[in-house]
């Protein structure tokens, strides 16, 4: 894992949406895994800026996004459809048909789990996957206790999980309990996932996730296996962290090897 930890949220959100902006430029059909939550807002919005302001199109993309509540629609005001719809779809040229959330509605839920994975694997996968983290581990809806190899599927959503949502609900009892998500698998086989944090109360588990061993308790901890992740983290979400000094040593190292090739 390549832990960078920035100085603050703004730069956090700068940094993911500059890397997602390059593999949308290198690429001439890129396959995009997005995801929803407060972390990820700023990086739509620097994506919207970078659309408006320098040109960047979308219009030869794809993406796939992470999950969906069940029993919601895709206009229920806190669907994730909703969420992408007007936080990112509706202010850049990304096609209509290019852009995918898991069915909330599925008659069969199970069913829209299989046809989703099949539809990630019939673009040609993941090239990369943008990730917040839960507080306890999570990642998509991927609760501790998750299969580390699981495909989409249906998940119970986790008591914290529901309480850390309920803010968008308005009250707790509105939250639904079950979401369909792509697996801890399906995340691992993206080509590159980009994982982003911010904030005090995501210390721990980024602590956990990324020096603490691999294990469903914290779903997440599964990236240490992937070989192409990068963690953006603030200074208050890499408060936890035993290697901070490290990782920003391997930072200043990294660039100075940049110069260096750059001057070869
Ligand atoms: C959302 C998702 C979740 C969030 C996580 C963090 O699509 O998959 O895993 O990334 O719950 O949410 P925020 O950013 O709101 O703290």
């Amino acid at each position: 894992m390549r832990v960078m930890i920035l100085r603050d949220a703004e730069a956090v959100a700068a940094a993911g949406a500059q890397r997602l902006a390059e593999v949308v430029r290198r690429n001439p059909a890129p396959v995009l895994g997005l995801a929803t939550g407060g972390t990820v807002g700023g990086v739509y919005q620097e994506l919207i800026r970078l659309h408006r302001e320098q040109g960047l199109s979308l219009a030869h993309a794809r993406s796939f996004n992470l999950d969906e509540y069940l029993g919601l629609s895709a206009d229920d005001p806190q669907s994730y459809h909703r969420f992408m719809f007007e936080q990112l779809f509706a202010h850049v040229d990304l096609p209509r048909g290019n852009w995918q959330v898991p069915d909330g509605m599925a008659m069969d839920p199970r069913a829209e789990g299989r046809r989703y994975e099949a539809a990630i694997e019939a673009a040609g996968g993941i090239d990369i996957q943008l990730l917040g983290i839960g507080r306890d581990g999570h990642i998509g809806f991927n609760e501790p206790g998750s299969s580390l190899a699981s495909r989409t599927r249906v998940k119970a959503l986790a008591e914290q999980t529901r309480r850390d949502n309920a803010r968008f609900f308005g009250a707790l009892e509105r939250v639904p309990r079950l979401a369909i998500t792509m697996g801890v698998g399906t995340i691992l086989s993206a080509r590159e996932c980009l994982l982003l944090a911010t904030g005090e109360s995501k210390a721990v588990a980024i602590a956990a996730m990324v020096e603490g061993p691999v294990t469903a308790l914290v779903p997440a901890s599964a990236l240490q296996l992937h070989p192409a992740t990068t963690v953006i983290l603030d200074p208050a979400a890499a408060s936890g962290l035993k290697l901070a000094e490290y990782y920003r040593a391997a930072e200043e190292a990294e660039a100075e090897l940049r110069m260096l090739q750059k001057e070869a």
